[in-house]
């Protein structure tokens, strides 16, 4: 048995920004040009109109200031309200790929490898760009790994269900060393015409290097435990997927094919169970809130992540325990907590203990408990 420890991490961000101020300016505009056209069901009570965004709701509901994006023009435009991607051609990179290749690159460079020493590439994201072949694969392939790649999706739990996998690998003996990628284009799957939702999601990709401890580098974090836990809940849902033109409205301009929430009830269902979670699998380890020195937390919502470092250290964390990255990332789905992880570890001393937790739809929830080493 080796032990797996995380020796570098990698973070892609997308050129384009889009600011609270700039989002709301183009959904009232939208919301401006949808009442206008459906003035007369409007004003003979058949249809409700539209009801603006606003910046202070979106900053005081979930924290969030601004995000990044693939395509920012489609997005404010109010005749699209969708990101717009270029058609590339089978024989050129996807554009998930091509995003988990340049966090790969930056996780290899970080840890002291090279794709030499990888001998699996999982691609654990909410979303895929196709069917198949697996992304993961085309990016094993760019990046030149021997060995195999799969993908893989639980959500916005997918890095830390993936980080378990690919650690438990490790242990094992069955690889040397796992790259787990995380592209995420959430502005592809966000429904930008709903104002209940349209501020939360953002685009990013994260990749984490694990690999035997004893082939590290240089500084790394011991992967002390890991712990993944799901529930069934229809509170976070999106019906798109391959049966769609089966369906009888199918391939219509539907809600339910893109992202949905019960946003309260996530709220009430998720804040005990991750709390619940964390608290299990730190008895489990025997790992005390006094020794925790560090919560990198899925990055969905402030608020939520403030409750869950109060119920965890049981006192209000310290600044810079319990670091946020949503108010510029918005979330960025399963890579929230790398990317919070990958900004606020290098300071971290020998044997200090630290905690990355992510959670969401499925419901799902994955732990990883670190020690530093160097
Ligand atoms: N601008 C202005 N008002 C808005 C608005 C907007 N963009 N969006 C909603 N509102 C209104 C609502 O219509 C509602 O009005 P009402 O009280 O008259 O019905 C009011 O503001 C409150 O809306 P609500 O949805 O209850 O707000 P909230 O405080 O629950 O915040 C979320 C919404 C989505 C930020 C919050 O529920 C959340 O973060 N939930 C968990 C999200 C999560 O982690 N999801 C996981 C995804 S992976």
């Amino acid at each position: 048995m080796y032990t797996p420890a995380i020796t570098g991490t990698g973070v892609f961000t997308p050129a384009e920004r889009i600011t609270n101020a700039e989002l709301v300016a183009a959904f009232n505009a939208y919301v401006d040009l949808q009442n206008a056209r459906n003035a007369d069901a409007i004003a003979a009570g058949e249809q409700a109109p539209l009801q603006y965004s606003s910046e202070e709701f979106i900053e005081k509901a979930s924290g969030i200031e601004s995000r990044f994006v693939m395509d920012k023009a489609g997005i404010l435009n109010p005749e699209i309200m969708f990101p717009q991607l270029r058609q590339r051609s089978d024989d050129e990179p996807g554009i998930m790929a091509e995003m988990a290749v340049d966090a790969a690159r930056k996780a290899l460079a970080k840890a002291g490898k090279t794709a030499a020493d990888v001998d699996a590439v999982i691609c654990a994201a909410s979303n895929m760009e196709r069917a198949y072949p697996a992304v993961a694969i085309e990016i094993q392939q760019i990046l030149g790994i021997k060995g195999f790649a799969f993908d893989m999706n639980v959500a916005c739990s997918s890095a830390t269900f993936g980080i378990q996998v690919a650690a438990d690998m490790v242990r094992s003996g069955s690889i040397r060393a796992a790259l787990v990628v995380n592209p995420e284009i959430c502005s592809g799957h966000l429904e930008w015409r709903d104002r209940d939702c349209h501020f939360i999601f953002g685009d990013v990709a994260t990749a984490t290097l694990v690999e035997r401890q004893e082939d590290a580098s240089g500084p790394h974090f011991e992967v002390l435990s890991t712990r993944c836990a799901t529930e069934f809940s229809n509170n976070i849902r999106n019906n798109n997927g391959f049966l769609r033109r089966s369906r009888p409205d199918g391939v219509a301009d539907r809600r339910d094919m893109q992202f949905m929430q019960n946003g309260r009830k996530v709220f009430k269902e998720v804040l005990p169970m991750v709390s619940q979670h964390i608290a299990d699998h730190m008895d489990a380890e025997g790992v005390a809130a006094s020794d925790l020195k560090r919560l990198w937390l899925h990055q969905a919502n402030k608020s939520m992540n403030d409750f869950i470092g109060k119920k965890v250290l049981g006192r209000t964390p310290d600044a810079g325990e319990q670091p946020n990255i949503l108010q510029d990332y918005a979330n960025t789905s399963s890579a929230g907590s790398i990317i919070a992880f990958s900004q606020y570890c290098d300071d971290l001393s020998e044997g200090d203990t630290g905690l990355i937790c992510s959670f969401g739809a499925g419901y799902s929830v994955g732990s990883v408990i670190l020690r530093r080493h160097g």
